[in-house]
């Protein structure tokens, strides 16, 4: 099966984006650092899953960030622009169809991104590593990177690197009972 994997920014109050989307705070910490674990990170990735929140604010980005192909989570989006038509495509599938889906097409590991979307993999206990970026700043309200799960969940600690901008980055992965 493809696993799913989450590499994401938050704040020290669990926010990954402001109620608007803005993610500036985060964005100034976008480093030398921070963009070399994230390039480590996308080595072993070859599919990368995001909700239409997510694609909406990539959409505004000067240039598409991605080198490797996209699926855009959308129940709403019917076409993506012309520009983008051998970039990604759309899916409404449910998280456990989409990766048996994506298993299907030979995809080893999948990157999957934005709030509600790591929210819903996480209900049906579907991601197997997270790496979590902990900004030092309280941002008070915005978009959660966690919400509410049937059951609890427990991750293996692999790693804690902090820098001296004050950025901490952990590595999690999912523990499963033999
Ligand atoms: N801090 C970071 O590192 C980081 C990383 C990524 C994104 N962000 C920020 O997070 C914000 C977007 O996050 P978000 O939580 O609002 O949205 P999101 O998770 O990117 O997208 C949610 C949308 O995806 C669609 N969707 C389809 N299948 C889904 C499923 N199984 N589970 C959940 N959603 C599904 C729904 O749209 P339809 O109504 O079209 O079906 C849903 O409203 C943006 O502001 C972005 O900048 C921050």
């Amino acid at each position: 099966m493809t696993s799913a994997n989450v590499y994401i920014g938050t704040s020290l109050d669990g926010f990954i984006a402001r109620a608007d989307g803005q993610i500036d705070w985060l964005m100034k910490f976008a480093d030398a650092d921070a963009i070399g674990s994230y390039n480590e990170f996308m080595a072993d990735i070859d599919v990368i899953v995001i909700g239409r929140g997510t694609f909406e604010t990539v959409l505004g980005f000067p240039l598409w960030p991605y080198d490797k192909p996209v699926v855009v989570l959308s129940k709403s989006l019917k076409d993506l622009p012309d520009n983008l038509n051998d970039k990604a495509t759309i899916s409404s599938l449910e998280p456990p169809e989409l990766l048996r889906h994506l298993s299907d097409q030979g995809f080893k590991a999948a990157y999957i991104d934005g709030g509600k979307v790591i929210q819903s993999f996480l209900e049906t206990d579907l991601i197997d590593s997270l790496i979590v970026a902990t900004i030092p700043i309280l941002i008070g309200s915005g978009i959660p990177l966690f919400g509410a799960l049937q059951t609890d969940i427990n991750f293996e600690h692999v790693r804690t690197s902090s820098y001296p901008n004050g950025l901490v980055r952990s590595y999690y992965k999912r523990k499963r009972e033999n």
